[in-house]
């Protein structure tokens, strides 16, 4: 990004001198990367996973769904997949049904089967940002396409765990972002089957996304340009390539076994000390690790943690529907990630122990 701005900094699309080429290369081999990586026919590039959805909610929802139709969700969603579709709901009449989680923090699958009749599209988190437990995809949208509706996968936590297929995953929406996958903040994409991509409206107007324009109206490209409407992220794209450069020298799989077993037994001993910890850390679940202390406040803990040069996240994770389905308002989250090792796990609980010690 440095390098893009010293040397190449320029206007996409546009202009023919030399550095607007260099910037529509970089810019565009983001796209070719997003393609190659994922599988995917169409990479609509956004500001991240929030964009993304309220992408299809405006893009696809509008032109698609109509009072009567519904759309499912999950109790244990990212309000970025829960807001969206509540404006839209509002604004068009649609009914919004929720798959509860059970006690063992999984998806409700048979209330998900009952519930799908009138879906025209399901909405699903790939792995809770909150309790690590990765939802089984594959029935969800085979269940789904049996019953005639779309798919939306929100992989924002996904896709740093795991090299998803997304033509291969059926998937009709799949988005996420950048920063989740050691990229920059403030980019991210969505994929979009190549047949349902025909059948969305362009929802932001201005330049870039257009063919031609009169006073009288306007016609639109007919590729990804149609959703990216003015000057786009180009730094960051530069930026997410050189994370996708980084991340294909690693073996995702491997690295991610290593990093379940780390998230194990943390759990394991936060348990020990009569800790509640909230995920069930299988096999393809993501490395966090959600706990609430037993007499210590969540954000005195986090203080007492940072002090200790150890950063963990408090609160309600932006997923309040699940937490009240959990019945609690927030917990501390110990995320383990490429750059962790079991020696800072094990520094992370000898220090919880020290702080439980003092003042638990
Ligand atoms: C599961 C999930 N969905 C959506 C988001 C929103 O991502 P962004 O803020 O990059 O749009 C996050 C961010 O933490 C997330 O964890």
């Amino acid at each position: 990004m440095n390098a893009y701005y010293m040397s190449s900094n320029s206007n996409v699309h546009r202009a023919v001198h030399t550095l607007a080429g260099e910037a529509t290369e970089g810019y565009e081999s983001c796209r070719t990367r997003l393609k190659e990586w994922f599988n995917a026919d169409r990479a609509v590039i956004t500001s991240g996973t929030t964009e993304a959805i309220n992408l299809v909610a405006h893009a696809w929802g509008r032109a698609n769904l109509t009072a009567g139709d519904a759309i499912v969700l999950t109790e244990m969603e990212h309000h970025s997949d829960i807001v969206p579709w509540q404006m839209l709901a509002e604004e068009r009449g649609v009914e919004l049904r929720y798959i509860p989680v059970l006690e063992d923090f999984t998806l409700d699958m048979e209330a998900y089967a009952a519930s799908l009749d009138g879906a025209k599209l399901v909405c699903v988190v790939h792995t809770s940002n909150v309790l690590g437990v990765r939802n089984p995809l594959e029935e969800i949208i085979e269940l789904a396409h049996g019953n005639g509706s779309l798919v939306l996968i929100d992989a924002a936590q996904g896709v740093p765990h795991e090299r998803i297929d997304f033509k291969q995953s059926k998937a009709d929406f799949m988005a996420f972002s950048a920063h989740k996958m050691c990229g920059p903040t403030g980019i991210g994409a969505l994929l979009i089957d190549g047949d349902v991509f025909e059948t969305m409206q362009p929802f932001m107007g201005g330049g870039d996304m257009i063919e031609t324009v009169t006073v009288n109206g306007s016609t639109y490209q007919n590729n990804e340009h149609k959703f990216e409407a003015g000057t786009p992220r180009i730094a960051e794209a530069v930026g997410w390539c050189a994370a996708f450069d980084w991340l294909s020298k690693i073996n995702l799989s491997e690295e991610h076994n290593r990093l379940i077993k780390i998230a194990r037994w943390v759990s394991e001993q936060l348990r020990s000390m009569g800790i509640s910890v909230y995920g069930r850390h299988d096999e393809k679940d993501s490395a966090v690790v959600s706990f609430l202390h037993p007499k210590i406040h969540s954000e005195d803990l986090a203080h007492l943690f940072d002090s200790r040069g150890i950063a963990v996240r408090t609160g309600h994770h932006c997923a309040q529907p699940l937490l009240h389905r959990l019945g609690i308002s927030g917990t501390v989250r110990a995320s383990f990630y490429l750059y962790n090792t079991m020696d800072e796990a094990k520094i992370f609980v000898e220090q919880l122990k020290l702080i439980t010690e003092r003042f638990g």
